[in-house]
């Protein structure tokens, strides 16, 4: 699989186009522009300008969060649900890339197979910003390590334990965490664990990058601990499969145990209450993932002033 993507930092379509200066630089400016909307002091750098939103799958906070950002910004956002422009029915991904770029200054996209994510940063003009696709999901690591950065004061040395399937956020924090100095072990049951090109490109970072199938062995030393649905979104089939296999890699109170005291529990919603986290884990006081998710707003609105400031 290439990792890599073409015309790569036009686009944000994986974090592993971005080495850590370039991360660095989203996190550092994500937050400076929360500081400037926290005192009223956000610059309308997008008057006149449109993001282009394709949702092939539901959404709250990617739908919104990018929306409220560009309104912010002093643009505009136009959403396009699956059945507006039924991308590969109605028409080719290619076209819909080239006639867009016609239009709008940059596309977000959530879609199915990663594939429909490159082929739309290889026709579009405009910079196109990866809001999930089955393999990755990359604006949402950026605001989940501005979230990291805020509650820790720092990511270098930090060890993340994620517990759970190895699916596309997951996916997301090996091409980022490890090239910033953190620790990440995936805790998965076997069968599971993350893509191997991806597992492999994270490892020659130099910090402790592992798959464990020992959830409890697995948070030990933990800093943080995050996790997701065991089903993503387009694998609903498997949901009820999974449920027992899953069990063991629940984040409730007595894994959290096993972690540092300060551990943060960190999840990117939408949550499935006493599957993946117990609701009393999600509420409590280490928790973050109301702030993650209000930093999802912050760290796309740095995203799209890096990306579309010259279209
Ligand atoms: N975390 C996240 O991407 O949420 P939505 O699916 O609601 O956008
Ligand atoms: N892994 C989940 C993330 C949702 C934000 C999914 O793809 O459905």
């Amino acid at each position: 699989m290439t990792l890599l993507t073409e015309n790569k930092m036009k686009h944000l379509v994986s974090l592993a186009d971005y080495d850590a200066e370039a991360l660095w630089h989203f996190l550092e400016l994500a937050k400076q522009m929360k500081h400037d909307q926290k005192s009223g002091n956000t610059k309308k750098i997008f008057e006149g300008k449109t993001l282009g939103m394709i949702f092939l799958k539901p959404s709250l906070r990617t739908r919104v969060s990018f929306e409220v950002g560009m309104t912010q910004l002093g643009g505009h956002a136009i959403y396009l649900g699956p059945d507006d422009i039924k991308l590969g029915q109605r028409e080719t991904t290619e076209d819909i890339a080239k006639v867009m770029s016609g239009y709008v200054d940059g596309i977000m996209a959530r879609v199915f197979g990663h594939d429909i994510m490159i082929d739309l940063a290889k026709h579009a003009t405009v910079p196109v910003i990866n809001g999930l696709s089955d393999l990755l999901h990359p604006c949402q690591i950026l605001a989940d390590l501005l979230t990291v950065w805020e509650h820790k004061n720092q990511l270098d040395g930090l060890k993340a334990v994620f517990v759970g399937d190895g699916n596309n956020v997951a996916h997301s924090w090996l091409n980022a965490a490890p090239k910033l100095g953190m620790h990440f072990t995936l805790a998965c049951p076997e069968g599971h664990g993350p893509d191997p090109d991806i597992l492999n490109y994270a490892k020659q970072f130099g910090t402790n990058v592992e798959v464990s199938h020992d959830p409890h062995a697995a948070v030990e030393g933990a800093d943080v601990i995050y996790t997701d649905v065991w089903a993503s979104m387009g694998q609903e089939a498997e949901a009820e499969a999974k449920k027992k296999l899953f069990q063991p890699f629940q984040v409730n109170a007595e894994l959290v145990s096993k972690a540092k005291s300060d551990c943060t529990i960190m999840h990117c919603l939408p949550a499935h209450y006493d599957e993946e986290i117990t609701y009393d884990v999600a509420q409590s006081a280490n928790s973050v993932i109301y702030d993650e998710a209000e930093n999802r707003l912050h760290a796309q609105k740095a995203v799209m002033a890096t990306l579309m400031k010259n279209n």
